[in-house]
């Protein structure tokens, strides 16, 4: 076998991607897991009394990302080995009110037979190096197309308005750019998110009080 290295080469073997029967599998991916995320939101409301979704929004990653990650990860980018091996390229993310409320729709989601969990990574209890905080659930959800059923992966990213906040800035500032960047900024932001998550718990404290009266 000869290995191709060129850009257009590797662009080729990913192509699968632009194929319209994934374009539209992936979209109802996305579709119900937003679904099943407003749902988890609704139970959620009645029992509390108010909503904890703030937003929940889904998009599929582009060619260019998925061959791009799979030269961070080491492996040939191959349609094969990217399905495998990438967990979000297929992602939903879910904005909730309170640190107690990213867990509380976890759980929820975690209750529907029809999602199968692979994998949860909890960036809250332990942030990334980098700062990093988020709730991440590997999921496996079934979509119906052409007479077949097939088990779609995502990933869907629970966090905070302040979770997401930090990590907005540093997407943009740090995390899709160098090293050179990462280091000159990378300390400072660390501590920023150390400042987020005091914050996130002061929030949560002050709906506390509030929910006692
Ligand atoms: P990545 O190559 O970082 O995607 O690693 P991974 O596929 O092993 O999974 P991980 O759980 O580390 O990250 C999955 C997703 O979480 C990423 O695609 C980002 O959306 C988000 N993420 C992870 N780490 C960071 C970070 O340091 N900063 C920001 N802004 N987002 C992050
Ligand atoms: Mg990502």
């Amino acid at each position: 076998m000869t290995i191709r290295t060129d850009q257009t080469a590797k662009n080729q073997d990913l192509m699968g991607f632009q194929d319209s029967a994934f374009q539209v599998k992936s979209s109802c991916a996305i579709s119900m897991l937003t679904a099943k995320i407003k749902i988890a939101d609704a139970e959620l409301s009645l029992k509390l009394g108010r909503s904890v979704l703030i937003q929940a929004n889904g998009r599929v990653k582009s060619t260019e990302s998925i061959c791009a990650k799979c030269q961070k990860k080491g492996f040939l980018p191959t349609y094969e080995n990217a399905l495998e091996r990438i967990n979000d390229i297929i992602g939903v993310r879910a904005v909730c009110s309170f640190e107690d409320d990213v867990y509380r729709m976890a759980r929820v989601l975690s209750s529907h037979r029809d999602l199968k969990i692979l994998k949860k990574k909890d960036y809250i209890k332990t942030p990334k190096s980098s700062g990093y905080r988020s709730l991440h659930l590997i999921v496996e959800i079934p979509v119906y197309f052409q007479g077949e059923m097939e088990w779609v992966r995502a990933e869907i990213q629970l966090r905070t308005p302040a979770m997401d906040f930090w990590a907005g800035v540093d997407h943009q500032l740090r995390y899709k750019k160098g090293r050179k960047e990462a280091f000159l900024i990378g300390e400072e932001l660390k501590q920023y998110s150390q400042v987020v998550a005091e914050l996130d718990l002061k929030m949560m404290e002050l709906r506390k009080r509030i929910d006692a009266i």
